[in-house]
């Protein structure tokens, strides 16, 4: 197997506007992010990710992009910018941006010209139909809620789009849409950025015809459409071919085997996928509901899911790790303990299971703290369009959940609770900002802070700082082969990776009890303790949510 460099990095991903603000209007900014590099870099990571910077008029917090050569008047503008790229640079660090391009805002100018006429010769860049029967042109529905097209009076006809109605859906199919993308990727590429992560990127082929979907709360059908592996091998021939770069893309309802045609080591596609197959695990049981929920993901399911991903992958293609992101809760709170005795060592323990499996690792800001969900009690607290429309839709319209109800769905999956301002230190807001934060900032953070985490040598910061030494290290923890042991095992996850001659052993308690597991490896004389969130080795016995990972040669 050939190697590449994106293979042996750490990506750590920045929200920005919740990262650091610098001038005190309570948004964070791109100054921010280059306050703190250094803290990047002393955790050990290489490439930055950060979410969309753009022009925007905020519909869904930058990913409604009114211009792609501008930055958000909010984050700064184009000098701070190439100032954070030098920095970056300067420091051996990567970044990666956040290509949006799906769908643009509607404020963009694109759309501005598009919705004046049938005539305009930006029309096509968008998808307009008639009405059928007066009505929308087939039955999809938004992913924020309501249907998937919107009405536009001047010209009489519907035009989609798959997220809010200020999100129209570009038109792939049209030649000149995919040379105007092409275009702003080399508007960044030649500025000297090191890759993208592509938003819904498995959405831009919409199927012939846009047929109906048949059950309700069924996916949309645009995911993997007939023509996405063409354009995405356009795109990589035109542009990305030209650059050292990484792509990851984001791809709802993708399978291994569609994973594999994206990401495959000859496709000439992408180097790798967020797949949401073990994101999916928690949600409720009525598709109509959807990711809303209270449910606890059972340990075997994770664990088919996500060996399924490293087994399948294997040889072929290439894995995106992640736990969480700006769209999902916090990965304690949800898969760990996040009440104080255990918060810890079950972020310690997530982390480990996942960073030692094969593929890229992601972490998103604040994990590397143990940062927990927001907890916030009110709706008003609030500020997430998919959350507030859920609401709407759900307690107000189809009158299917009680507001009560509605409020514990959100304090388990609302995409607000990973959008709470990073905790850096006990001072006034965390010290992210001194004006008045955009989101509540998480009322634990005078305990989970930055300060006090780099400081402390048990830390789950220095925790992950330790895994992302080690990676560096030791190759079997980048192409190791993956083995599940004992698929059945509802309370304890272990797994080994093999290279050449070393081996790796991990494993990982999932439950808060003490349990007793013993795992027979052929020359378990030669082990040695790598890794583990307690102090001492008790063997066979594992305490609450204790993991070890031994390296075997
Ligand atoms: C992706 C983004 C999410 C956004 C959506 C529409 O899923 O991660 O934040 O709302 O696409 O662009
Ligand atoms: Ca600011």
């Amino acid at each position: 197997m050939e190697k590449h460099w994106w293979q042996e990095a750490v990506v750590y991903q920045v929200y920005p506007r919740s990262f650091q603000d610098t001038n005190d209007d309570g948004v964070g900014d791109l100054n921010g992010v280059i306050e703190h590099l250094d803290y990047i870099k002393k955790l050990g990571a290489d490439v930055i990710w950060l979410n969309p910077i753009y022009k925007s008029p905020n519909d869904d917090n930058g990913y409604d992009i009114a211009d792609y050569e501008q930055i958000m008047a909010e984050f700064g503008n184009m000098a701070d910018f190439d100032r954070l790229l030098k920095q970056v640079h300067a420091k051996k660090l990567k970044i990666m941006m956040d290509l949006v391009v799906n769908h643009t805002s509607d404020e963009h100018h694109w759309f501005v010209e598009s919705r004046k006429n049938r005539l305009n010769d930006y029309r096509d860049y968008y998808i307009w139909r008639d009405p059928k029967n007066d009505q929308e042109p087939n039955n999809w529905q938004s992913a924020f809620g309501g249907s998937a097209w919107q009405f536009d009076e001047k010209t009489g006809q519907y035009y989609l789009h798959l997220f809010s109605k200020k999100q129209p859906d570009l038109n792939w199919d049209n030649e000149k849409v995919r040379h105007s993308v092409f275009d702003v990727m080399r508007f960044w590429l030649d500025k000297g950025v090191d890759g993208f992560r592509m938003d819904v990127i498995n959405l831009i082929s919409k199927p012939e015809g846009l047929p109906d979907v048949k059950t309700e709360g069924q996916e949309n059908l645009a995911a993997n459409g007939p023509h996405v592996h063409d354009y995405l091998k356009e795109m990589n021939q035109e542009v990305l071919s030209h650059y050292d770069v990484m792509t990851v893309g984001e791809t709802p309802a993708a399978s291994t085997r569609d994973a594999i045609r994206y990401t495959g080591f000859d496709s000439h596609e992408l180097e790798m996928v967020f797949q949401f197959e073990h994101m999916g695990l928690d949600g409720n049981e009525n598709p109509v509901i959807g990711k809303w929920s209270t449910n606890q993901v059972k340990l075997t399911d994770l664990k088919q899911v996500m060996s399924k991903w490293q087994t399948d992958l294997n040889g072929k293609a290439w894995n995106a790790l992640y736990w969480n992101n700006h769209d999902q809760p916090r990965v304690v709170s949800r898969f760990g303990n996040d009440q104080d005795e255990f918060r810890v060592a079950s972020a310690k323990m997530l982390g480990a299971t996942l960073h030692f499996m094969q593929g890229t690792p992601y972490i998103y800001q604040g994990e590397e703290l143990g940062m927990t969900n927001a907890n916030f009690k009110t709706l008003n607290q609030y500020k997430d369009i998919e959350s507030l429309n859920a609401y709407h839709e759900l307690v107000d319209q189809k009158k299917l959940v009680s507001s009560s109800q509605m409020l514990a769905y959100l304090r388990h999956s609302s995409r607000d609770n990973a959008r709470t301002p990073m905790q850096w230190d006990a001072t006034k807001n965390a010290g992210f900002t001194n004006g008045t934060p955009w989101i509540e900032v998480n009322a634990n953070y005078k305990q989970i802070n930055a300060k006090q985490a780099v400081n402390d040598d048990q830390s789950v910061f220095n925790f992950y700082r330790r895994m992302n030494l080690l990676r560096k290290q030791y190759d079997v923890i980048v192409y190791g082969d993956y083995q599940l042991l004992d698929p059945d095992d509802d309370q304890v996850w272990a797994y080994t990776r093999h290279l050449d001659n070393q081996d790796l052993l991990i494993i990982s308690n999932f439950t808060e009890r003490t349990v007793q597991r013993w795992y027979d490896l052929s020359q378990q004389s030669n082990k040695i303790e790598l890794l583990s969130n307690y102090e001492d080795d008790q063997n066979e016995t594992l305490r609450p949510y204790e993991c070890k990972v031994y390296l075997i040669q």
